[in-house]
């Protein structure tokens, strides 16, 4: 049997959740040592200090051809370690390889183990250890593993996170402070674990046939990992791709559910995530209510959608979420800490949205800070004539579905007619009044 040695990898990326797939690619398929870099000195000072097998690079990441910049650098230290390098670069790099911005990553994991001689018989006869280890800092927290994920503690394996679980970061700090910097999966299992993460789910999003129930579940678990990431490392990317299939797929539930009654049987029966529902029914209320205002237009119901997706992104806990006004914030048993944060979230969401290279940033913007009626983005119960037309949209959405999450019975549920009874009686206010009669009309 052929010998194969570990390679040495370095992986030149500065983006938190690049970094993590491609690390965790890295490892686990080539059972390579990855060490992550982020620019081109500290590439620089690892080389001369460590044997290198190759540097992966995506260079679309940088404003710079760091590539090319790197090679030059690399050559005038008479040091030449192959490139692989995904994304345009003008280097023509004999020792390594190029590939499309848009390539498979399994293509480029295949490329680099030819190079190095590796089949896919030599991987699998390779010596390996029952527990392959993952180094902690490719796992995303929002990542949800769809295979036990262990810890090792005085030479035995114990289970850390369990299949289908989703992955939040208190619980990795718990870990890492806990002197585990290692987390472990079965040796065998390891290439599901990776092929799982966040492809699989976008894919799944987009499949056309998928049933409503699980439909909605599986959104479900889309939209929390996408609050996780976005909340521990930013929106990135790839995490505004999730999210942007999670909106696409929430549009095809709000479309193609023939009433809210129906909607409701579906998600007040599983014990979900309250935000979940909070954000998929104040989606579906809003779009109606839309529909019936004089200029409804297709970018109004696309900026909706996506500002009842992130509307809570700041809060992290669905307790956050159940608190509506300010006097209720005051009464709650929470620190100030955590009360600051509540009271702030409407501006934290708009920060952290407008930052994120979405398009329609104003607008989404403003309607993110404005969706609990206050021009500034502060507080709950702050209420403004001067908000825009679509946050008091959303405002109405918001109020309907607090008042109908409430009643997980049926039977003591408010119907329409009283709801938009309250909504009218409590929104009998300068800049409203444009709104109220389209809630008669409305048909959900
Ligand atoms: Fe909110």
């Amino acid at each position: 049997m052929a010998e194969i040695t570990q390679m040495n990898i370095i992986l030149l990326e500065h983006r938190l959740d690049y970094k993590a797939i491609y690390g965790m690619n890295l490892t686990l398929y080539l059972g390579a040592n990855v060490i992550t870099t982020k620019t081109i000195q500290e590439t620089m000072n690892i080389i001369s200090e460590q044997n290198i097998d190759l540097i992966f690079i995506n260079n679309d990441a940088y404003v710079q051809d760091i590539a090319n910049d790197l090679f030059t650098k690399m050559e005038k230290n008479l040091t030449t370690v192959p490139l692989f390098i995904i994304g345009n670069t003008k280097l023509n790099n004999d020792l390594g390889e190029k590939f499309e911005s848009n390539c498979q990553l399994r293509d480029v994991i295949q490329s680099i183990a030819k190079s190095k001689s590796i089949t896919a018989k030599m991987m699998s006869e390779m010596d390996q250890p029952a527990y392959f280890p993952l180094p902690m800092e490719f796992i995303v927290p929002g990542w949800q593993t769809i295979v036990e994920i262990f810890i090792k503690r005085s030479d035995t394996y114990r289970i850390a996170f369990l299949a289908e679980e989703i992955i939040f970061s208190e619980q990795l700090e718990e870990q890492k402070a806990d002197g585990n910097n290692q987390l472990y999966v079965d040796r065998d299992k390891r290439l599901r674990f990776v092929n799982n993460i966040t492809l699989q789910m976008t894919a799944k999003l987009n499949d056309p046939n998928m049933e409503l129930t699980e439909r909605v579940k599986v959104t479900e678990v889309a939209f929390q990992m996408v609050m996780e990431q976005a909340r521990q490392i930013g929106i990135g990317d790839s995490t505004m791709e999730l999210a942007n299939s999670c909106i696409e797929s929430m549009t095809s539930m709000v479309k193609s559910i023939p009433s809210l009654d129906k909607l409701l049987k579906n998600i007040l029966k599983n014990t979900g995530s309250y935000r979940y529902k909070q954000s998929l029914l104040i989606s579906y209320i809003g779009s109606h209510i839309i529909k019936k205002t004089k200029y409804p237009s297709k970018t109004q119901q696309e900026i909706f959608a996506f500002v009842s997706f992130f509307h809570n992104i700041g809060l992290h806990k669905d307790e956050y979420a159940m608190i509506h006004t300010d006097e209720q914030l005051e009464e709650s048993n929470l620190s100030e800490k955590e009360k600051i944060l509540i009271e702030r979230h409407a501006i934290i969401a708009a920060r952290l949205v407008t930052n994120s290279g979405k398009k329609n940033p104003y607008e989404v913007g403003i309607i993110l800070k404005q969706h609990h009626g206050s021009t500034k983005g502060l507080g709950l119960s702050n209420l403004s004539p001067n908000i825009s037309h679509l946050a008091m949209i959303f405002i109405f959405a918001q109020e309907w579905t607090n008042i109908v999450l409430n009643f997980e019975n049926e039977e003591r549920r408010p119907n329409k007619k009283q709801v938009i009874e309250t909504l009218k009686r409590k929104y009998d206010l300068k800049g409203f009044y444009n709104l109220l009669p389209i809630l008669d009309t409305l048909e959900l």
